[in-house]
């Protein structure tokens, strides 16, 4: 299907077909420009961005680069093209024919499923607003323009998704996306990790890669969905968010190499001394990743949810490659295990596996982060550096599900209120590192090819281009 890129929104979903949605969408549109110039990336409107838009859906066009301005970016609408006689993968519908349209008596759940998904990426747009102005280095501003249209562009995904299937709750619903924002007291975004701020760039690359991903397990789960428009968009917001990712991934390994390089060039393994030389030590490292991984892995709800489990049964919402799993995909008669936080203690339990498909998209998202550590090891390795990044305890610092409020360390004692009180300054990010990062990164280092003292530049440039490109003009 080729795609008019002159057309207001550019799309594969035959939008000229139907005036209907068409109008809809278009007077939805004023309102989301009005929303990226006024919450969007901070005086930029004038950056010529050297950006990847998607063009189509095929593997050589929805990756090509050019400079743009932002508030032009063509926030397009693409779904994964469809598969042929896909049938329901799992749940009580299983081997039925997948829906093209909204089956009556799910309804309200896949709207919730829809609305709680699109209202994370305008919000993390929000968080990082302000980052632009102490960017590391042209290469990273570029990054985060990459990823702050590419999560407006998921935006328009759910809206999409809200105004063709949903009618007037629909409209209703994008509208309310664009009113809830990041923080507000009064009309907050839905999950709480997306009301934090994300005051710095480390705080940037642990979002991104502890963050992000839990949107790669949301959107995996939803790639499975029997509701074939849901299934589609999201397997094609899944080729976008791998570069969100990588950012995070790159990111904190540039930053421990960096400080590698410093505890080497002085011989030392003093924090104070690493800070005094403008690098970030690794055990505020440590810190930060404790607190992001943390607020993350709160995002996949309850352990034990019959929500979920109900989204599974009615065929909406699957596990993480629902497809290679080698079960009855109906999970009835089948357990789990399960770790929970019960008269004390943390046990580990066996579970109805139904109850627990949270508790599995959790273990799958768990397993993918530490082979992030694994690798960030590997850098202290090789740099003969006597320190090793762990990934704290499911339970540590929770706010949802068994272990909320609880006191666990990050290796999973539990702790008496005092002993937590000693030692989570320890364990979390404390207000002297906030402040010590943000001095770091008092203004943005914009040359072509110079990078923040504290980072160290990456292994190659975007798109083949050396990294003295010009990423981002600013005028
Ligand atoms: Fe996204
Ligand atoms: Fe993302």
């Amino acid at each position: 299907m080729s795609i008019d890129l002159n057309a207001r929104i550019p799309n594969n979903v035959d939008l000229a077909d139907d005036r209907r949605l068409q109008r809809a969408l278009e007077s939805w549109q004023p309102s989301f420009l009005n929303w990226w110039k006024d919450l969007g990336p901070e005086g930029t409107i004038d950056y010529d961005v050297y950006l990847r838009t998607a063009i189509s859906v095929e593997a050589d066009g929805w990756a090509h680069f050019d400079y743009v301005k932002m508030p032009d970016y063509r926030w397009g609408i693409f779904l994964a093209p469809p598969e042929e006689d896909r049938r329901i993968p799992f749940g009580e519908h299983k081997g039925e024919p997948v829906w093209q349209e909204v089956p009556g008596e799910y309804r309200a759940s896949l709207r919730r499923l829809i609305v709680t998904q699109g209202d994370t990426e305008p919000a993390s747009v929000e968080q990082q607003r302000l980052l632009g102005l102490t960017c590391p280095s042209l290469y990273d501003l570029r990054n985060l323009f990459q990823v702050n249209v590419e999560e407006g562009r998921h935006l328009w995904a759910m809206v999409y998704l809200l105004h063709a299937y949903f009618g007037r709750d629909g409209r209703e619903e994008a509208e309310a996306m664009l009113e809830r924002h990041s923080g507000d007291p009064d009309k907050p975004r839905i999950l709480g990790a997306f009301n934090e701020e994300t005051p710095d760039w480390l705080s940037y690359y642990m979002f991104t890669f502890f963050t992000d991903r839990d949107g790669k397990y949301q959107l995996s789960s939803l790639a499975e969905s029997g509701f074939d428009p849901v299934a589609r968009t999201c397997r094609f917001m899944l080729t976008e968010e791998g570069h969100h990712m990588f950012i995070g991934t790159t990111g904190i390994a540039r930053v421990a190499t960096r400080t590698c390089e410093v505890m080497k060039e002085l011989k030392t393994e003093d924090p104070e001394k690493i800070r005094a030389a403008g690098a970030i030590d690794l055990p505020m490292l440590q810190r930060y990743m404790n607190f992001h991984f943390s607020v993350s892995v709160d995002l996949f709800g309850n352990e034990l949810s019959t929500n979920a489990a109900n989204y599974y049964t009615a065929g909406l919402k699957g596990r993480f490659e629902e497809t290679k799993i080698d079960d009855d995909h109906e999970l009835s008669n089948d357990s789990y295990e399960v770790t929970l936080f019960e008269e004390d203690q943390v046990k580990q339990t066996k579970q109805n596996a139904l109850l627990a498909v949270n508790e599995r998209l959790r273990d799958d998202y768990i397993a993918d982060c530490q082979a992030g550590v694994d690798r960030w090891n590997k850098i202290l390795k090789r740099n003969k550096v006597d320190f090793e990044f762990k990934l704290p305890h499911r339970g540590f610092h929770r706010a949802i599900g068994t272990f909320a409020g609880a006191k666990i360390s990050p290796d999973g004692q539990v702790l008496t209120e005092a002993e937590w009180t000693k030692s989570s300054k320890d364990w979390l990010p404390t207000r002297s590192d906030r402040e010590f990062v943000r001095s770091l990164m008092t203004k943005g280092v914009v040359e072509p090819g110079k990078f923040a003292g504290w980072v160290a530049p990456p292994g190659r440039g975007i798109n083949g281009q050396p990294l003295d490109f010009e990423y981002v003009r600013l005028h």
